[in-house]
This record gives structure tokens, C-alpha cells and sequence, in this order.
């Protein structure tokens, strides 16, 4: 089975590419086009294992000018994940960027396999779409995004939707909650606060660091992703892919301390703007649909994304 892959060489998508090839008969076409400079050495890093693999193909290419046609060929399966993430980023003229990749670039790969008979396309979606709730979050919850960032993933689940309704492209939709472990994007709070803690530099805490997340680990959220695959009853469906614990910022500074054996240098600045207070995955869908079960606990998690900074995000 040939499957595209958009978005191979990010933290998530590299991670899936690896796992898909686990499986013998799986053959990958790894598209990225490196959309910020600043962070190609990450990516080609993040590619490093998959480039090695004969069942791997990787383009270098940008979704929005690739020869969709042509790299579409023999593929039965598209798994979206090609976007700009980040809420914070989001506001202002930086927008624009999510418009380009998470909105235009989406409906021109929506357009492509119009023509291309696929048994499934799997479009990586996030929990920035509900903004904020209180409890549990099921995917009937109403989606009431609180930043730029979430609006325009919203909008990639509506393009893949009206799709699905005029061209029959068999649709499923996951709902990411908070990644973590190795190869989490710099931007991000763990790949933050461990290397701040290391270096013994100052951590921005946004807010009162109280607002709880549902963390999930990445091989968990990419078990669930090529679950997917095979799941029956999934098309059409949009699906939430949590992790097994929840916990506050200032509980995951509290864990680092103690797995790093240092005192955090905590600097507290205002709230973010488009941050929910707090985020907590209903995964039942996941574990009836999936089988979806996620194992690692956060001191586990943390304790290999500990290891990944240590071994290549700290000068030696
Ligand atoms: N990291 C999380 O916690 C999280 C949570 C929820 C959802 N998600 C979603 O998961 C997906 C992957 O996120 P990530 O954290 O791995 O981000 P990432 O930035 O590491 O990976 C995204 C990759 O997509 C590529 N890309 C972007 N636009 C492109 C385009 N037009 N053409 C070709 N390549 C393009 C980038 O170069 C990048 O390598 C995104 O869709 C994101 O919205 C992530």
C-alpha cells in the first residue's frame, strides 16, 4: 500500500512516516516543503532514519506548487499533517502564513485527489477548534476556536467536509491534544522549559502557569493515527486523540525539577491571547473506533524528551 504523507519532516509527521514503515507492505511518499529556513537543520534531522529506508520517498516541495498528479500516483491513502501550527504565533500579518498553508494549501490537495480514487484521507486536526470548554470535550462539542490559529484548522476540517459531500473523498478527521516527547518543535512548552532548566535560563510561564492541558505522548497519538487506517465505521467521522494524563504547567515544571534534578527559573508574563484555560480530551470515540489506548504516562514521556534535547538541542 503507497501512502503520501504531507508534512514528513515535522515533529509528528516524521514520527508517523517511521511508524507506517514499520509495517511491511507500507510504502511512504514523504512531502515537506521546509516552510521556515530557520528550521531546516530540525527537519533534515527529523528525516535522518526515514532517508535510509528503500520504502521511503522524499520531496522537498511546497504543497501549494508540487506536481500533485504525478506524486498522487498509486496512492491510496493521504495523510494530512503539512500545516503552520502554533497559536501564538498566529495573530497580526503573521496570519497569513496559516491562510497559506493551513487553508489554501489543504484545498489544493483537496482538489487533487478529486480526480484520485483514495480509500482514505486522514486530515490532522487539534483541539484548538474548541476553545475553551469546561470538562471533558467530546467531538459533538460545539467548535468555538479562541485564536487565528484554530480558526484556520476549522477551516481545513470545513474544506475536507465539503469535499467529502460534493466529491465523495473519503474524510476522517483527528483531533490532536498536545504532543510531547522527542523531536517536539523549539516553539513549544516541554521542549522550553527542559532546555531552560538545563541551561539554567529563565522560563516564560504565560498566566498563572494553572492552566491544565491534556498531554499526549507521541507514540500514543501515532498509534491512534495508523489505527486509523484500517478502522472501519471512521469515514466522515471526526475523532479525539488525547493522551493518558492531564496535568497544570506548573505540575510539569514541578516533574522536570525532579527528573532534572534543578531548580526552574520561573518568570511569569501575561496570559496568552487564543489559550484556553484548560483542555481535556473525551477519547471514547477513539477507543471504540481506534482501540485507541494511550500508555505512556508524562514522567515517562518527559523522561525520553529529556533525553532527545540532551543529545541534540544543547551545545556540547
Ligand atoms: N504539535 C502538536 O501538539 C499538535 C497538536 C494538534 C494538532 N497538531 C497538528 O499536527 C500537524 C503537525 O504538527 P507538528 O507539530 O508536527 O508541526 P511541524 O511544524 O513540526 O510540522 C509541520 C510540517 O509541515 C510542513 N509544511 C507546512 N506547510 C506546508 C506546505 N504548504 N507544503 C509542504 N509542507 C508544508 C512544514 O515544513 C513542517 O515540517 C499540524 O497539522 C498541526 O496543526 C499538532
Amino acid at each position: 500500500m503507497k501512502i503520501l504523507v504531507t508534512g514528513a519532516a515535522g515533529f509528528i509527521g516524521s514520527h508517523l512516516c517511521e511508524r507506517l514503515l514499520e509495517i511491511n507492505e507500507i510504502e511512504v511518499i514523504g512531502i515537506d516543503g521546509f516552510i521556515n529556513p530557520s528550521l531546516k537543520q530540525t527537519k533534515l534531522r527529523n528525516l535522518r532514519l526515514l532517508l535510509t529506508n528503500p520504502r521511503f520517498q522524499f520531496h522537498q516541495v511546497d504543497l501549494r506548487d508540487a506536481d500533485l498528479k504525478n506524486l498522487l500516483e498509486g496512492v491510496q491513502v493521504v495523510y494530512h499533517l503539512a500545516a503552520m501550527p502554533g497559536v501564538r504565533t498566529s495573530w497580526g500579518t503573521d496570519f497569513q502564513a496559516y491562510v497559506d498553508h493551513n487553508i489554501v494549501a489543504t484545498q489544493i490537495l483537496l482538489e487533487a485527489v478529486r480526480e484520485h480514487p483514495l480509500t482514505k484521507f486522514i486530515y490532522i486536526s487539534t483541539s484548538s477548534v474548541y476553545g475553551e470548554k469546561v470538562g471533558k470535550v467530546s467531538e459533538t462539542s460545539m467548535p468555538t476556536p479562541l485564536s487565528p490559529y484554530g480558526v484556520s484548522k476549522l477551516t481545513g476540517e470545513y474544506l475536507c467536509k465539503v469535499y467529502q459531500a460534493s466529491y465523495a473523498i473519503p474524510i476522517v478527521i483527528l483531533r490532536y491534544f498536545t504532543l510531547f516527547g522527542p523531536r517536539q518543535r523549539a516553539d513549544m512548552a516541554f521542549h522550553r522549559f527542559i532546555k531552560g532548566i538545563l541551561q539554567r535560563e529563565s522560563i516564560q510561564i504565560y498566566g498563572d502557569g494553572l492552566q491544565t492541558r491534556d498531554f499526549t505522548f507521541i507514540k500514543d497519538c501515532v498509534e491512534a493515527t495508523v489505527a486509523a487506517l484500517d478502522a472501519e465505521g471512521v469515514i466522515g467521522e471526526i475523532i479525539n486523540i488525547g493522551g493518558r494524563e492531564r496535568a497544570s504547567i506548573l505540575e510539569v515544571i514541578s516533574l522536570l525539577e525532579y527528573l532534572l534534578n534543578k531548580k526552574a527559573n520561573l518568570e511569569f508574563t501575561e496570559r496568552l491571547k487564543g489559550d484556553p484555560l484548560d483542555t481535556w480530551a473525551d477519547i471514547s470515540k477513539a477507543q471504540t473506533l481506534l482501540n485507541y489506548n494511550p500508555v505512556c504516562s508524562l514522567k515517562t514521556g518527559l523522561e525520553q524528551q529529556i533525553i532527545d534535547i540532551r543529545s541534540n538541542h544543547m551545545s556540547h
